[in-house]
């Protein structure tokens, strides 16, 4: 849930072969990429991994519960791509895919600074341009997993992950997505509900002015999905932040998010 009122969408007639949303989501992130320098830098630069926007310990949350060490590994919708760095400093051969130009930008300049080199592939995470059960991890820290199409992206994952491969991602929390109010004006998150839950999918909020779309689903659907592209469901972690952490995002409160998960973590394992 990532609004602002400063922006001017624009729209490149060359990508008209991708999604609608596809497109409408690089030209949104285009826009936005100035916006995630500042962070996409402070995480490149911590060693230690945490999540969300609340920056919870990757000791509470296990996102890395298989030591990636010797294994390859994708990240969908890499952005900033420190997610990436931090997989590549723990010995994985690490891919990141991600749909913004601008957003490569920062990640391929920060691979400079920080001595890193992993590919950093322009694209869509819904069609990669690998073969099949290429990977053994796949990744995704508000990426894919909120930006892609989950009925695209999620079958992706699967093909391009190895029989008994991992696929871990963050997203907002479902009670998170009911109860944000649809307009930033009118305040942040409360504890009434705002939306339905049923027939949840592609969202797009009406003060955003980039012009982005979102993906969100209920958990049944989620697991649903996730089941029949071939992976059992592991763990749920529904992330908690640590009292007196701080957030930058206007539309979460700290209060909220200690009594109800504002992000949650699926983990999934590909079938063998
Ligand atoms: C909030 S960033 C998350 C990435 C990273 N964790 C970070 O904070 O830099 C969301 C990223 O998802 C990317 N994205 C959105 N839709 C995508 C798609 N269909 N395929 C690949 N990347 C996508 C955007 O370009 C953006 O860089």
């Amino acid at each position: 849930m990532r609004r602002r009122t400063d922006y001017a969408p624009t729209m490149n007639d060359e990508l008209d072969d991708l999604p609608e949303h596809v497109r409408l989501n690089r030209a949104s992130w285009d826009l936005a990429a100035a916006d995630y320098v500042a962070a996409g830098e402070r995480c490149w630069a911590a060693d230690e991994p945490t999540w969300g926007i609340f920056g919870v310990p990757e000791a509470d949350v296990r996102f890395f519960r298989d030591d990636p060490s010797g294994k390859d590994a994708i990240e969908l919708g890499c952005g900033t791509a420190y997610v990436s760095a931090w997989l590549a400093r723990r010995g994985a051969r690490v891919v990141g895919i991600d749909n913004s130009p601008k957003q490569l930008v920062t990640a391929r300049r920060l691979q400079r600074e920080h001595g890193l080199d992993f590919p950093l592939l322009l694209g869509n995470a819904e069609t990669v341009p690998y073969p099949d059960a290429s990977f053994d991890v796949a990744v995704s820290e508000y990426g894919a997993a909120l930006w892609a199409d989950p009925y695209a992206w999620i079958p992706e994952a699967a093909r391009l992950l190895r029989p008994g491969g991992l696929l871990a991602f963050l997203t907002n929390h479902l009670l998170a997505y009911l109860c944000v109010p649809d307009l930033e004006a009118d305040g942040p998150v409360d504890e009434r509900l705002k939306r339905p839950m049923f027939g949840m999918h592609r969202i797009t909020w009406p003060d955003d002015e980039t012009g982005g779309v979102e993906f969100h689903l209920a958990h049944g659907d989620w697991i649903r999905l996730l089941r029949t592209s071939g992976f059992e469901v592991e763990d749920l972690v529904e992330l908690r932040p640590p009292e007196g952490s701080t957030t930058t995002y206007d539309w979460m409160r700290l209060e909220w998010a200690r009594d109800w998960p504002c992000e949650e973590v699926w983990i999934a394992r590909k079938r063998a």
